[in-house]
């Protein structure tokens, strides 16, 4: 098995991210093999602590500590702390010196990636002292990753792109969409290249419509203050659901190399036909917000910590979108996306056209949760001598025995970023594309003076609006 070498570091290592999602992903990377002797993560952060109380944080992340075996013991004898206030150059002195005597330690041959899980409003500044301060080597990689959101609208992330790219190329920067790490969504590509049956399955004169549903039972938790920048447009559409989209959607590249691939999530995205006007989004956008549950058991969105008393943000959206293009122009899909939903529900479901009026559509689901599988639902008769029609379900769910060897999100876009394979992160294209159609829903909702918001209570299905947007297509949610 190979040993990477590399130091990690880790800007943001007090946070809850680097706690719940990167220390577990990178003691699965060491338990696999993967990281091994030759590798380092130095953890950066405002607070005070040393590398012994940075190690005891680590191991309370894992839930393996309980062995407390030495494999853990020899894990976290390669995390170390270094405090840093990362608007002072002085301190990135010191990092660059913790950096290069680790570098010799481990002989990590001066491969470097630099994490940031902090505010974006950060990203540029420390981007700049890592060059300024000469962090950046020329003796191997220097990779960046970083956490969304990648702006705020389009203008915003074209300038953290120029911010950036004067210390990062395009093909440094590893912009992190965790569903793009989820195995089930990683299969997408691989199912329509490599199945026969794909070429049907994917053909759009044989499909009806589209419908992607990112449902989720929580509310915003104490992520008000964020939520109320975001909303779900932003939040979930913008990078999530239209990552899902591309992926369903866009032509299959030559070969799976990064470029060949991004480039046709590129001219996918761009080619997502934008509303007309007021009318036209209205008649095909439909946005909501959260009240209390009817159990009074949960707070409505407006009581929410941080969280306006008249706050307009949508907690929830449904929206009907097509495609500028020949092959798939006449193909709808629709999406769907809220808080406080009676259930978590994931998926994607291609819905084909029906064979006969009086029979079900046939429908093949991929479902990213709450249990990652595929689903072909087909009719066929229930073999009494009623011959009445029903559901015939071939399914594939992921097998229990693989689920310690499979990775989870973080640890497989870790491992990517480690092998410099950019294929599951979003090309600065790619977001500016969903931007830009993100951004003219919101141009035609500022022009509304009374915002049209669907309200629904808390752990409900959501708005009625949400179930007519697609209804007065002749189609219904499939909630199954
Ligand atoms: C994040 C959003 O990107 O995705 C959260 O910021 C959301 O608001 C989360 O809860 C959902 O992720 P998952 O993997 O639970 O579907």
């Amino acid at each position: 098995m190979k040993d990477y070498r590399l130091i990690m570091t880790i800007f943001g290592a007090s946070g809850d991210l680097a706690h719940r999602k990167l220390y577990p992903a990178l003691y699965q990377l060491f338990n696999k093999g993967f990281l091994a002797d030759h590798f380092a993560i130095i953890g950066t952060a405002r607070r005070e602590w040393d590398n012994n109380y940075f190690r005891q944080v680590v191991k309370e992340s894992l839930t393996e500590a309980k062995q407390d075996n030495k494999d853990i013991q020899d894990f976290l004898s390669h995390f170390y702390y270094q405090s840093n206030d990362v608007k002072e150059s002085q301190h990135f002195n010191q990092l660059k010196e913790l950096s290069l005597s680790l570098s010799e330690k481990y002989q990590t041959e001066g491969n470097q990636i630099f994490y940031i899980s902090l505010s974006p409003k950060l990203f540029p500044i420390i981007t700049s002292q890592l060059k300024d301060q000469g962090l950046l080597t020329d003796q191997g990689y220097n990779r960046l990753i970083i956490e969304k959101p990648f702006g705020y609208d389009e203008k915003t992330a074209e300038e953290l792109q120029s911010q950036l790219t004067q210390s990062f190329d395009e093909n440094q920067i590893y912009r992190i969409d965790h569903y793009l790490g989820k195995s089930i969504v990683n299969q997408i590509l691989p199912i329509r290249m490599n199945n026969f049956l794909s070429h049907f399955l994917w053909d759009p004169t044989n499909i009806d419509h589209i419908q992607i549903t990112l449902d989720e039972e929580i509310g915003v938790e104490d992520r008000g203050a964020y939520y109320e920048t975001s909303g779900v447009s932003r939040d979930m559409i913008q990078n999530h659901a239209l990552q899902l989209f591309t992926l369903i959607t866009m032509d299959l590249p030559e070969n799976m190399s990064n470029d060949a691939l991004r480039q046709k999530k590129i001219e996918r995205l761009k080619q997502l036909k934008h509303y007309s006007d007021l009318k036209d989004l209205k008649n095909n956008v439909v946005r909501g917000q959260y009240l209390q549950s009817e159990d009074q058991s949960q707070i409505a969105y407006r009581q929410e910590k941080d969280v306006a008393s008249d706050s307009t943000t949508e907690t929830y959206m449904a929206l009907k979108i097509t495609i500028d293009q020949d092959k798939w122009g006449k193909t709808p899909i629709y999406l769907r996306s809220g808080k406080h939903l009676n259930n978590k529900q994931t998926d994607i479901k291609i819905i084909y056209k029906k064979q006969a009026e009086n029979i079900p559509a046939n429908y093949l689901q991929i479902e990213l949760a709450p249990k990652p599988g595929i689903r072909l639902c087909l009719s066929q008769s229930d073999s009494t001598h009623r011959n009445e029609i029903k559901e015939l379900n071939l399914c594939y769910h992921l097998p229990r025995e693989l689920a310690k060897v499979i990775p989870g999100d973080y640890e497989k876009l870790l491992f990517d970023c480690m092998n410099g394979d950019l294929s599951n992160f979003a090309h600065y294209l790619e977001v500016k594309y969903a931007w830009q159609f993100i951004d003219s829903i919101h141009a035609f909702w500022q022009e509304e003076t009374d915002p049209d918001l669907a309200f629904y209570s808390a752990q409900s299905n959501g708005p009625e609006a949400g179930d007519y947007l697609i209804e007065k297509d002749n189609r219904s949610w499939l909630n199954e």
